[in-house]
């Protein structure tokens, strides 16, 4: 079973951007944490990130035949991307969107999420636990 794990624009800085609203762990030590769950239960992560919306596009294409399940946190293209919206609709596996801060507690333009129409759970707030805590919902879901 293979999960994508997906990360958007800008999420490549995490534990040097805005630390006190993103924490200091970087995006290596997300992924070996979550790896560290997701292997030992036979789930295969491919973590991936890129700043570029087309990427991310065809990085959800690929998943249609390739994973069961993608965990997204698709950075501020959440508040802005239906074509990544559309693309996750062409996906006919789990979705789970996570961001590491609280979008509602913040200004009003991230309070709406184009994904989170589609995505069957939505974690905010819970800092770069939320990847892993999306990644125990996964586990359990998948079987
Ligand atoms: C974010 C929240 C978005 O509003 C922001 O643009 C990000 C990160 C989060 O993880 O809290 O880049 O998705």
């Amino acid at each position: 079973k293979t999960v994508f794990l997906i990360n958007g624009p800008n999420l490549n800085l995490l534990g040097k951007r805005e630390p006190a609203i993103y924490g200091a762990d970087t995006l290596d030590d997300v992924t070996a944490r979550c790896e560290a769950l997701a292997n030992p239960v036979g789930i295969t992560l491919r973590s991936m990130q890129s700043n570029h919306e087309g990427q991310i596009i065809d990085w959800i294409h690929e998943a249609r035949d390739a994973a069961k399940a993608i965990i997204i946190n698709p950075g501020a293209f959440t508040h802005t991307s239906v074509a990544i919206f559309d693309a996750l609709q062409a996906f006919e596996g789990f979705v789970f969107e996570v961001h590491i801060s609280n979008v509602h507690k913040r200004e009003a333009f991230r309070h709406h999420s184009y994904v989170s129409a589609r995505a069957d759970g939505v974690l905010a707030g819970f800092g770069v636990e939320g990847y892993e805590l999306a990644l125990r919902r996964v586990i359990s879901v998948l079987g």
